[in-house]
């Protein structure tokens, strides 16, 4: 295998570590009707990011975890590879999708570098895989080499506005006021957090998404920003339902490959 980026070790590193942390709550989505969606578990029926018949389509689900994303779309109809850099991770996918009769092709391996020939997909996603794990000018022209022309890229994950409220010392939980500047985001090291120390995020401003998305060769269709639901209670990685009533937490960017 290639030898990986140095953000790339260090997360194999991490989810490995924590993959039987995944594990629960890789069970409960593998066994879910309806797709639901992000830290909010918003309904598929509110954001509509899979199509509802998937016969006949290749798709690809860009850092799977233990792939209930990828299981969705296979239930559609979906012919369906996951990739995902943890082995770990993937162990349990494997073991999923063998439980419940679920065939999908499992590839351990990194999102920025695919060993698929161009074109092979008429869909990608990522629900906090790549999305958030990878690096953007990487990943992002990766997706775009994967798909058909006309192909959609659906990803979802961590909104700026959290990273710019987290305090600099990666404590939670996330502040009501900004904590860092705007500008420069692109790398986030938590390796030293103060409260649940992690791995090597990536965020991009809204207009150096919008500028890779279109020299990229991807046409915008949407742009979600997702806050907490009404009834919603708790937090997640210090990110509170009262926070994410007010600001959003995620973004779904919905782009196609231009023909
Ligand atoms: C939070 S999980 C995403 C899967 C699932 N949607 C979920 O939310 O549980 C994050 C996954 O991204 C994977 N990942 C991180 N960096 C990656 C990369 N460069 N290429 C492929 N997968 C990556 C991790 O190994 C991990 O399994």
């Amino acid at each position: 295998m290639a030898e990986l980026p140095e953000h790339a070790a260090v997360n194999r590193e991490y989810w490995d570590g924590m993959a039987h942390e995944w594990v629960e709550s890789g069970e409960r989505a593998w066994s879910q009707a309806e797709p639901s969606w992000g830290i909010w578990s918003v309904p598929e029926s509110e954001l509509h990011l899979l199509p509802d018949d998937m016969t006949g389509m290749r798709a690809i689900e860009l850092g799977c975890g233990t792939a209930y994303v990828a299981a969705w779309m296979a239930r559609r109809g979906a012919t369906v590879t996951g990739i995902d850099n943890s082995a770990e991770q993937l162990r349990t996918a494997q073991r999923l999708s063998e439980q419940h009769g679920v065939a999908l092709e499992l590839i351990h391996g990194n999102a920025e570098k695919v060993p698929q020939p161009d074109g092979s997909f008429d869909f990608a996603i990522s629900e906090y895989g790549a999305a958030i794990w990878a690096d953007p000018y990487a990943w992002i022209p990766e997706a775009h080499r994967l798909l058909r022309p006309g192909g959609t890229l659906v990803f979802l994950g961590n909104h700026i506005l959290v990273a710019m409220c987290s305090p600099v010392d990666g404590s939670f939980p996330i502040a009501r006021r900004l904590e860092r500047p705007y500008f420069g985001i692109h790398r986030l090291d938590w390796r030293d957090a103060v409260d649940d120390p992690g791995g090597i995020e990536f965020s991009l401003t809204f207009s150096e998404w919008i500028r890779l998305f279109r020299e990229t060769g991807f046409e915008i269709l949407d742009l979600a920003e997702i806050h907490a639901p009404a009834d919603a209670t708790g937090s997640h990685a210090g990110i509170s339902a009262d926070w994410a009533r007010d600001f959003p937490s995620e973004h779904v960017w919905t782009l196609r490959k231009a023909a």
